[in-house]
């Protein structure tokens, strides 16, 4: 299968950066409802909500699966550069149901991804969600399969550069819709590079995703500020926060 992010790693890792911001207290704050064990960072990226799950777990082991071969550099330079996550965090390639995690799992931190998990590889996630093993994840409109038009994401600067993110997406089926991306480099007004690339992402709203889950015996708990949607996953007899 081609990896859609070989052509905007590259900018992946600087337009997620202000995101995580925002994204790091809420999530630092439910990781520490999660267990002793290992804790594996789905989807890792470049590493920056693998850098929050290292700081806010001191003493974790830490497995960050991720399956692009471009991202996984950023990833892997940014763990091995670093004395403390180097000891601790293991890069995976491939995706949930390929990596090779160790036993006692106790957390998944699944970010900016679920829509990008097919659905053997989601049941396989409510799977590794035995009781005490919990997931935090988050939602990102559209919950339908829905055309969105074309809208700025990212502008910010470096160098003599400003860089910006644009996307829309289009329909792709009863449950995805597909994002069409176009990353461009400005120096001053002119335009002097555009890279563009689609990603197929699966739409799952709230009200979908407790149905599947319900199927599994696995509760949705909202955390954190209501706009950045984020959600722990855990079983039904072992309800979040008690
Ligand atoms: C938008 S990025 C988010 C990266 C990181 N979690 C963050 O929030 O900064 C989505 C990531 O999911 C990864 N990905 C795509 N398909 C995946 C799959 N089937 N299983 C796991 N990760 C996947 C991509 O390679 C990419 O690194």
């Amino acid at each position: 299968m081609t990896d859609p992010y070989e052509r905007s790693a590259e900018f992946i890792d600087v337009m997620m950066a202000p995101h995580w911001d925002a994204f790091g207290p809420p999530l630092t704050k439910v990781l520490q409802g999660f267990g002793p064990g290992p804790i594996v960072d789905l989807g890792a990226g470049g590493g920056l909500g693998t850098m929050v799950i290292a700081e806010a777990l001191p003493d974790a082991e830490i497995m960050a699966v991720e399956p692009s071969p471009a991202l996984r550099s950023v990833l892997t330079a940014r763990m091995s550069e670093r004395p403390g996550l180097r000891d601790r965090v293991t890069v995976l390639p491939g995706n949930l149901l390929r990596a090779a995690l160790p036993p006692g799992v106790s957390g998944v931190v699944a970010m900016n991804v679920i829509g990008h998990l097919a659905p053997e590889e989601r049941r396989g996630l409510w799977n590794l969600l035995v009781p005490g093993v919990r997931a935090v994840l988050n939602l990102q409109p559209p919950a339908e399969p829905v055309e969105v038009p074309t809208t700025r994401f990212a502008d910010l600067r470096l160098g003599r550069h400003r860089y910006e993110g644009w996307g829309r997406a289009e329909p792709a089926g009863p449950d995805s819709v597909t994002w069409h991306m176009s990353y461009r480099v400005y120096e001053g007004e002119q335009l002097v590079r555009e890279v563009t690339t689609d990603y197929a992402w699966r739409v799952l709203g709230e009200r979908t995703l407790r149905e599947e889950l319900r199927e599994h015996h696995l509760t949705l708990t909202p955390v954190g500020p209501e706009d950045l949607g984020m959600y722990v996953v855990e079983r039904e007899t072992h309800a979040y926060g008690s």
